[in-house]
């Protein structure tokens, strides 16, 4: 479903069940994470884009107190009050809207109750597209529009991950906030997440990338996401023992350094490191390199970069390495596993000329090697935005 038919149904949906017309309605996007693995939450760099799939959301006041949110795509109405922390219990759903809202009121000392919302969205759940967070923005973005309030676009980040935290239980950073909020059509964004400054990074406008889902289940909350964050702030800690200068997190640590001190911490922790660090510098090199225009070299950088998961972070799956390597036979310029790992999708680089027959490659290998990929190609596109 195209996003002008996303927000349609969601409006006639809203009108449907409320019997109102949406007084307040934005779209956010999902993301793509182009290089740049797990490096937000060490304070580094990543270059992601927002896509031109994601979610709907609207609101109208009502006199009922509490909060009813219908999600379109089940057809379920999920009520609850903003007040307390407690999970909504049997919409697991719900939790990201309660928590948004939440840390929202909390921020503008404002009780936000007596609404209707709706929503509804084109990201596939669990292909690593960061659904969840564009849930979270569309909504942020919604009912401060309702609300006629303002919050500082990289608060609003935080408020949303504080509920990503709390309600879904993963310690994430803010690449996927950022990535909704900030995106660029046709660009990519280089967010540093030490000093919260995005930049925009244009890319020729015929580039696209393919989403490849081998469709191998994906849920952060159960995956090691959070004991690989323990391992990354366990080697900075580690090495800011070693090293002359401050090292408060693994930002901090030059490849050089690391080569030079890596055998003298815990070896876990050190090959967890070695990612992070080569991710960061891989970032660093990528915007040079497309700036000068050398799609080729950068490509190798997503390669390297997939390599590195697989060696140094094990966060990929032999699944995502089949696809990976599908793509690097079928003549893409770059492909690597895109967001946390451990499942979810990886993406492939390509000219938009070549992705038909990329992508029919892509299928026919991996077929070949026992899995059927579900392929998307995804433009980068412009982040959230009020509808009405
Ligand atoms: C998930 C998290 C992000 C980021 C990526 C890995 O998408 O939500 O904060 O850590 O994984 O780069």
């Amino acid at each position: 479903m195209n996003k002008e038919k996303v927000i349609q149904t969601t409006v006639t949906a809203h009108i449907e069940n409320f019997g109102k017309e949406p007084e307040a309605a934005a779209w956010a996007p999902g993301r793509i994470e182009v290089l740049g693995n797990h490096t937000d939450y060490n304070d580094g760099t990543v270059l992601s884009a927002a896509i031109n799939l994601g979610h709907c959301f609207c609101i109208s006041r009502s006199s009922r107190p509490g909060i009813h949110l219908l999600a379109v795509d089940v057809n379920q109405i999920a009520a609850f009050d903003t007040a307390n922390m407690e999970k909504v219990p049997g919409f697991s759903w719900a939790n990201y809207i309660k928590g948004v809202f939440h840390f929202i009121q909390e921020h503008l000392g404002e009780k936000i109750d007596g609404l209707d919302c709706t929503f509804l969205g084109s990201i596939p759940m669990g292909a690593g597209l960061s659904s969840s967070a564009a849930l979270e923005v569309a909504a942020a973005t919604a009912v401060l529009k309702i609300l006629d309030a303002t919050i500082d676009q990289k608060e609003i980040a935080r408020l949303c991950r504080r509920a990503e935290h709390l309600f879904a239980g993963t310690n994430c950073g803010l690449l996927d906030q950022f990535s909704s909020l900030f995106g660029r059509d046709h660009g990519l964004i280089h967010s540093d997440f030490r000093t919260l400054e995005v930049s925009p990074v244009q890319l020729p406008a015929d580039i696209e990338f393919l989403v490849v889902n081998p469709h191998v289940k994906h849920s952060l909350a159960d995956s090691p996401y959070n004991e690989r964050r323990e391992r990354c702030e366990q080697a900075a800690a580690q090495l800011a023992e070693l090293l002359p200068h401050p090292v408060t997190a693994l930002r901090d640590v030059s490849p050089e350094e690391f080569e030079t001190h890596r055998s003298r911490i815990a070896a876990g922790a050190a090959k967890r490191a070695a990612h992070i660090v080569g991710e960061i510098d891989r970032v660093e090199r990528g915007v040079e390199l497309i700036r000068q225009g050398d799609l080729t070299a950068f490509g190798a950088l997503l390669f390297q970069s997939h390599q590195s998961s697989i060696e140094n972070f094990e966060n990929s799956c032999p699944e995502l390495d089949i696809v990976v390597e599908a793509a690097r036979e079928a003549g893409a310029p770059g492909a690597r596993l895109s967001g946390g790992g451990f499942g979810g999708s990886a993406i492939v680089m390509v000219r938009a000329d070549q992705a038909q027959t990329i992508s029919e490659k892509i299928t026919a290998l991996c077929k070949a090697r026992g899995i059927v990929p579900e392929i998307l190609a995804v433009t980068p596109s412009a982040g959230a935005q009020i509808i009405q």
